[in-house]
C-alpha cells in the first residue's frame, strides 16, 4: 500500500532529509587519504544527535552502524572501519535519520584524491542516472519510467544495474511501498501520485550487474570485483514535478 503524504508530512520528510544532505556535506570534507570510514560513521552519528535526529539504519534488521560505507568493489551496506581511505579508492556513503518521526535517506559516491578515468566515469554516469530517474518522477508518469530511465543511461555508457537491490518509498517508515527498481520498461508500475515520496537510489557496476553477500550477513559485493557506485536522494512528486529533499541548494 502506497502512503500519500501531505504537504504538511512531506515538509517533515524535507526537514529529515535536509539534515542528512547536511551531514554528507560534513563527511565530504572529511574523506581524504589516512581517513577510517569508522571516523566517518562517528562524525555523522554524532552529527545527528545533536540535531536531535536518530541515524535510521543503527538497529534496522539488525544493522550495527549509524552509516553504510561501501569501498570500491562494495555495492551497500558496507561496515565502517578502521581501516584507512587511500589515493585512489571511491567510498559510497548512504544516510538516513528519523527526525520527528519522519525519515530521510541519501547517499553519494566520493573520490578519495585523485581516482582513475573509470571510477570517474562510474561516479558521473550513476549520478547522471539518479537525475534521468528524477526526472521521470512525476504526476501520470509510472515507476516502471523512473526504472527505464536509470537503466537506459547506465547501459548506454556499458555499466550495469544491480537487480537484488531497489529505491524505496519514505515517509513515517524508513521503507515504504512501492519498491522502485533501477531497471524496468517504460509505462509499467503503479501510476504516480502528488504526495508520493520515494528514495530512488541506482547502484552501478562497472562489470557484470551480478552482486554477492559477504560472510558478515551485510556487505554487499559485484560478483566480479570490479567497481560500484551508489547515489541516493529522496524525492516528493507534487503538482509542479519532480522535488528533491535531500539537498541544500
Ligand atoms: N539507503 C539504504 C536503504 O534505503 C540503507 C539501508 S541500510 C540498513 O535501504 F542498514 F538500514 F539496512
Ligand atoms: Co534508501
Amino acid at each position: 500500500m502506497v502512503v500519500l503524504k501531505s504537504p504538511d508530512e512531506i515538509g517533515k520528510i524535507r526537514q529529515s532529509s535536509i539534515i542528512v544532505a547536511e551531514i554528507l556535506q560534513g563527511l565530504a570534507g572529511l574523506v581524504k587519504p589516512g581517513a577510517t570510514t569508522r571516523e566517518l560513521n562517528n562524525y555523522a552519528e554524532t552529527e545527528a544527535h545533536k540535531r536531535g535526529a536518530r541515524p535510521a539504519f543503527k538497529g534496522y534488521n539488525g544493522y550495527p552502524f549509524a552509516l553504510c560505507t561501501s569501498l570500491n568493489q562494495e555495492v551497500v551496506h558496507g561496515f565502517p572501519s578502521e581501516h584507512p581511505l587511500k589515493e585512489g579508492d571511491i567510498v559510497s556513503l548512504d544516510f538516513g535519520v528519523c527526525y520527528k518521526d519522519y525519515f530521510g535517506d541519501s547517499a553519494v559516491t566520493l573520490p578519495v584524491g585523485r581516482i582513475s578515468e573509470t571510477a570517474a566515469n562510474l561516479l558521473r554516469a550513476t549520478e547522471e542516472a539518479l537525475y534521468r530517474g528524477i526526472n521521470e518522477a512525476k504526476e501520470n508518469n509510472r515507476v516502471g519510467d523512473i526504472s527505464f530511465a536509470v537503466q537506459n543511461h547506465v547501459e548506454r555508457l556499458g555499466f550495469s544495474v544491480v537487480r537484488e537491490y531497489v529505491g524505496h518509498g519514505i515517509g513515517r517508515k524508513l521503507h515504504e511501498d512501492p519498491p522502485v527498481p533501477n531497471f524496468g520498461v517504460r509505462g509499467r508500475g503503479i501510476e504516480l501520485k502528488p504526495g508520493m515520496v520515494f528514495a530512488i537510489e541506482p547502484m552501478v557496476n562497472e562489470g557484470t550487474h551480478k552482486v554477492k553477500v559477504k560472510p558478515d550477513g551485510w556487505t554487499v559485493v559485484t560478483a566480479d570485483g570490479k567497481l560500484s557506485a551508489h547515489f541516493e536522494h529522496t524525492v516528493a512528486i507534487t503538482e509542479n514535478g519532480p522535488e528533491v529533499l535531500s539537498t541544500l541548494v
